[in-house]
């Protein structure tokens, strides 16, 4: 029997507090600004908000490298803005969650502070950290952020110790061998739970212990981990009242033991990286067979758990799950600018992977509203929004959210040189050609399509929950999702290629096919001609009962 725990059928809204509204002028987004914007969500369908971090911080790494658990960056507000903005997000039925960086701080952190000062076992602070006196133990070990750091080592001159990290060297990897780091967190947790968010969204997981001789990921240690993480929330709070939406960038048989088993918990939800990533590849060779790899019998989870499923997000279009023959092919085929490639992916939002195709982008988008999971969309995604490549790291594809024609964007009323990333003003993305307002009175906007994308997502919420079969056809030009539920077909079909294909009516295979109906209306087709022209779609509907 199957559980209909909100999060399986939610639409989700990932944010950056620091780019979507500045509520006082000073250039910066802010907690105030973005409860201002909750009837945005309201009116757009929206269940659930992921806040980036907004906590105290260098903002080194965007705020991943958090400075005080405890705190809300001074630009961005205070406590009690947190608090009013909780508030006024429950009495519209809106939950929240928050990103919780569990496997390291920044090396401004108090904790690191302290630890660098000295070794010995009068500093309470000392193995909050991993410390070494050399630089060769785990050797081999990858390095994620290849484009900027060299080594997972770092020489601090105060301790005169190397300490280990997985990303920025200003990002220190805490000690999970030390069960003081596991209260810590735990205290963390209860901290930010007891204020009333639904969850978080646990930041890097894959990385919490270091063992010789091993990659460092995935390790047995971190799952026991995680296990206690999870009986520790469900003690206090209660089975499935708070999520935890596990960050792990993995090949799929290292991801699925996140979600643990029926015994044994460990995340609620998952992002779903292994089909995001062929969702492209499978558009650049107009063959579905990388989605179809992913998608078998494999991709179902246990019933309390659900895929968090999405297109981008505020890191680069990750490429560090394939092979890197198909890296290479990924990069010639969306990066071949050569400055949107960074790390091992590419730095662009969808509209930008796109060429601002509206045909391909609303192929994705509604890809991403039929998949078996809860959707997540990148704030800016459901305008088009686009990608300043002028700026460094992966800060363009974090600029302040588009909302009128008017000065910055109607994001803020600072001089523009406050602003804390320009507002996107070229002629193709720009502010004056991509924003909320515009779009909100246009009836063939990209807005209004992805209004209309989370309806049908809350018409038919066995989507979220349904048997479902992923069949490809037209000689795997085309795939389609075969939702299945109480006498409820949903036959979702997407061409994923530049030619017009048929749907083989024996494929749908619905009881009653001469009720079928065609839930995108923009086709005047005949009800019973199943073709697909290029980069379109058709969701066909029937009811057995
Ligand atoms: C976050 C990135 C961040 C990294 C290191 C990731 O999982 O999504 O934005 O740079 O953690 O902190």
């Amino acid at each position: 029997m199957e559980d209909h725990h909100w999060y399986k059928n939610a639409v989700f809204y990932e944010v950056s507090v620091k780019s979507f509204k500045d509520s006082n002028g000073d250039g910066i987004g802010d907690i105030r600004g973005l409860t201002s914007k909750l009837d945005y969500f309201v009116d757009l369908g929206i269940n659930a908000l992921w806040l980036l971090p907004f906590y105290p911080s260098p903002w080194k790494d965007d705020g991943y490298d958090v400075a005080d658990y405890y705190g809300i960056h001074s630009d961005m507000g205070s406590m009690s803005d947190f608090d009013e903005l909780i508030e006024e997000a429950n009495k519209r039925g809106i939950k929240i969650i928050i990103d919780l960086v569990t496997n390291h701080t920044s090396d401004q952190h108090f904790w690191f502070q302290e630890s660098r000062k000295d070794s010995s076992r009068d500093n309470p602070y000392a193995d909050y950290y991993v410390w070494s006196d050399t630089d060769d133990k785990y050797n081999g070990v990858r390095v994620i952020f290849n484009d900027f750091e060299a080594s997972n080592w770092t020489f601090d001159a105060v301790r005169k110790q190397y300490y280990w990290h997985r990303f920025f060297h200003h990002q220190p990897d805490l000690n999970f061998d030390n069960p003081k780091v596991h209260q810590e967190i735990f205290d963390i947790l209860d901290f930010w739970l007891d204020k009333g968010i639904a969850g978080f969204r646990v930041d890097a997981i894959p990385y919490l212990y270091e063992r010789e001789g091993t990659s460092c990921e995935n390790l047995q240690e971190t799952h026991q981990f995680l296990r206690k993480m999870r009986e520790h929330v469900d003690e206090r709070y209660g089975p499935n009242q708070k999520i935890l939406l596990c960050e792990s960038n993995m090949w799929q048989d290292d991801l699925l033991p996140y979600f643990g088993n029926k015994e044994v918990k460990e995340f609620d939800m998952g992002f779903d990286f292994p089909v995001m990533t062929r969702i492209y590849e499978s558009l650049a060779r107009e063959n579905v067979s990388p989605l179809m790899s992913v998608m078998g019998e494999k991709h179902h989870l246990p019933d309390h758990c659900q895929w968090a499923t999405f297109l981008r997000n505020h890191d680069e279009l990750t490429l560090e799950k394939v092979t890197p023959e198909v890296r290479e092919f990924m990069w010639k085929y969306y990066a071949s600018d050569g400055v949107s490639k960074i790390n091992l992916g590419v730095r662009k939002r969808l509209a930008t992977l796109m060429e601002n195709d509206q045909q391909k982008i609303k192929l994705l988008n509604s890809f991403l509203f039929a998949l078996p999971g809860s959707p997540i969309i990148y704030y800016g995604q459901e305008i088009g929004m686009g990608t300043d490549l002028t700026l460094g790291d992966r800060n363009g594809v974090r600029t302040p959210m588009q909302w009128d024609r008017t000065t910055n964007a109607g994001f803020s009323d600072a001089e523009q040189s406050r602003l804390v990333f320009p507002v996107i003003d070229d002629d193709e993305y720009g502010y004056h050609v991509i924003n909320v307002e515009d779009q909100k009175s246009d009836p063939n906007s990209l807005f209004n399509f992805i209004r209309k994308l989370i309806k049908l997502r809350k018409q038919y919420p066995f989507i979220g929950f349904s048997e479902y079969n992923v069949i490809s056809f037209a000689e795997k030009k085309g795939i389609a999702i075969y939702h299945k539920y109480n006498g409820f077909e949903l036959f979702c079909a997407f061409n994923f290629s530049s030619h017009t294909i048929e749907i083989n009516k024996n494929l749908i295979g619905m009881e009653k096919s001469d009720e079928i109906r065609r839930v995108f209306d923009e086709n005047t087709r005949e009800i019973d001609q199943f073709v697909l022209d290029p980069y379109n779609f058709q969701w066909y509907y029937t009811e057995s009962k």
